[in-house]
């Protein structure tokens, strides 16, 4: 039986992975997290004091990688690594080289139900014959302010100005770079994600129930 996919996609802290793991559980599809594998792809060149800006020693660490785990970390979640994961993922070789991972993934799990892939390009590039496709919609002062609140709740320290300056530079690197740049995915429902949870979760119900 051919996998189900369901793409989600949209800008930074706008929501994804609240509204991808709420689609997971009701509709058991498995949940796979693109930006994980940015992040952790991140997280080694940083490690290994690769200099970004130097594209073959990033291609000669990306040929020493088999894998790249799919699992959420607490350390991949730091500003550093969102910023660094936005400045690599501009590069065509290293997006195909994530496409990949996520093809596989699909590949090897078919058993699965289906799937539920959150990103920035996944309807629009990785997956673009998806069952159903996404777009959250968030404005950024809003995305700024929900950040803000999880860093100050989880004990972390945080300034609301520098939350949105940043957000609002990962959006100008996510949207302006010439490979798969974030757009709204061609016969994608735009889901507004600008009000409460339950409102979200609303209009998600009217779309869902019909795949
Ligand atoms: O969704 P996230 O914040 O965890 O993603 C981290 C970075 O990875 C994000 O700034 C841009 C990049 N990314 C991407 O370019 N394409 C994706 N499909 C997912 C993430």
């Amino acid at each position: 039986m051919k996998n189900l996919i369901v793409t989600i996609d949209g800008p930074a802290a706008s929501g994804k992975e609240k509204i991808s793991k709420y689609i997971s559980r009701r509709w058991r599809l498995k949940h796979l997290d693109s930006g994980i594998l940015y992040r952790r792809l991140a997280y080694i060149l940083l490690k290994d004091s690769i200099n970004i800006n130097n594209l073959n020693e990033i291609k000669n660490k990306l040929q020493e990688i088999n894998s790249i785990s799919f699992q959420k970390s607490k350390k991949i979640r730091t500003q550093e690594i969102s910023k660094f994961a936005s400045k690599i993922a501009v590069y065509g070789f290293v997006r195909n080289f994530i496409n990949k991972l996520q093809h596989n993934f699909v590949k090897i799990n078919k058993n699965k139900k289906g799937f539920v892939i959150d990103g920035r390009d996944i309807g629009s590039v990785v997956f673009k014959k998806a069952d159903l496709k996404l777009y959250i919609d968030v404005n950024p002062e809003i995305r700024a302010k929900r950040r803000y609140k999880q860093l100050i709740d989880s004990g972390e320290k945080s300034i609301y100005p520098k939350i949105l300056k940043d957000i609002e530079l990962r959006d100008k690197t996510d949207i302006l770079r010439k490979n798969s740049p974030l757009v709204i995915p061609k016969n994608s429902f735009i889901i507004d994600n600008n009000g409460s949870f339950k409102e979200t979760i609303n209009q998600i119900k009217k779309i869902l129930p019909k795949i």
